[in-house]
């Protein structure tokens, strides 16, 4: 008994909804519209009336006749305007449908910076880069993606309901390794709005960010033990993978055939016709400003007949 109760309200709401629904309808229902540009939408009914017309905030209403207005503006202006249609019929009933508009504005400017420090970063500190939108609207419609090289590594969207135009930011954090050394950053803030919106994406992308990250040097490389026959000509060479590039320090021996020459990040110990007085330990150093490593090598001469150790 009282489910049929229950039926009856459920039907009779029903009946008052497509009742409603079926005496103004508008085209189209819903616009994506670049801030400034043109709208017009037609409001139309199927019964008669006393009154047919547009609640609007710019622009004219013309009815092409009792049961037909058009709303048309040039310039649309008014951020956030909600723009309805009303009717009132012959016993007097008003009727009103709303117009979804949407207004929108790319961002003037896109761009990234650092926060609290320059592009000079030392590997494993934590550092902010920060993205700021100029100048956007709806914000509900934005998404800010953070790009390092072309990977894509963060994006956000914002629930904000403000029509006018904001500025906005983003906040990356990041603790780069060596290899990140000469890496670009970018953001991109791009608006989505549906399908009712332009068919070409709405993307304004920052400037790129390289990034300097500075390491010490940790190991040495290519500095091998050498034998060498009297009287030929070595070279040692020393080089260790750091930022800012390494300064080199070779301990040895002394002998005034041995001289050294640093070139292209690399340092070069020569040995000039090698005598015994050259057989020994030749230790290379690279030291920056945020640390240092070294490694001993072997050198030894090998005697051919008549060993003079003296240098000729
Ligand atoms: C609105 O109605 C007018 C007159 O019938 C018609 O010319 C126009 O194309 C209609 N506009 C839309 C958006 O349907
Ligand atoms: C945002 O990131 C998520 C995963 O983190 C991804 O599924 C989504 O496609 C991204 N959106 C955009 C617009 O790139
Ligand atoms: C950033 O790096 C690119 C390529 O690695 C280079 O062409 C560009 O000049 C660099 N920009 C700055 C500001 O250093």
């Amino acid at each position: 008994m009282c489910e049929g109760i229950l039926l009856r309200i459920f039907l009779g709401l029903l009946h008052l909804y497509a009742n409603v629904a079926g005496t103004l309808w508008l085209d189209p229902p819903k616009v994506v519209v670049h801030h400034g540009d043109s709208v017009s939408v037609n409001c139309s009914t199927n019964v008669t009336n006393h009154l047919l017309d547009w609640e609007k905030p710019q622009g004219t209403s013309k009815k092409t006749d009792d049961k037909k207005i058009t709303w048309t503006v040039e310039h649309l202006t008014e951020w956030g305007t909600k723009p309805f249609c009303y009717m009132i019929d012959t016993q007097y009933n008003q009727h009103k449908i709303e117009f979804n508009i949407i207004i929108y504005k790319t961002p003037d400017r896109v761009s990234i910076s650092t926060v609290g420090h320059t592009e000079l970063m030392i590997e494993g500190g934590q550092y902010e880069l920060q993205c700021d939108i100029q100048n956007v609207a709806p914000v509900e419609f934005l998404t800010v993606s953070w790009f390092k090289g072309d990977t894509l590594v963060k994006n956000i969207t914002f629930t904000d309901s403000i029509k006018t135009p904001v500025n906005q930011s983003s906040i990356l954090q990041i603790s780069p390794s060596r290899d990140d050394d000469g890496v670009q950053y970018r953001c991109e803030a791009e608006l989505d709005l549906g399908p009712e919106g332009p068919q070409l994406p709405l993307t304004v992308t920052s400037e790129p960010l390289n990034i300097t990250v500075c390491y010490p040097p940790v190991s040495i490389s290519e500095l091998h033990n050498k034998s060498v026959d009297f009287g030929y000509d070595e070279v040692l060479k020393c080089s260790s993978d750091a930022w800012p590039r390494p300064q080199y320090r070779w301990e040895y021996i002394p002998a005034p055939n041995v001289r050294t020459e640093d070139i292209d990040g690399v340092s070069l110990l020569y040995i000039d016709y090698a005598t015994g007085l050259n057989t020994g330990t030749y230790k290379c150093t690279a030291t920056n400003k945020l640390g240092e490593t070294s490694q001993s090598v072997r050198v030894d001469v090998r005697s051919v007949g008549n060993t003079n150790t003296s240098y000729p």
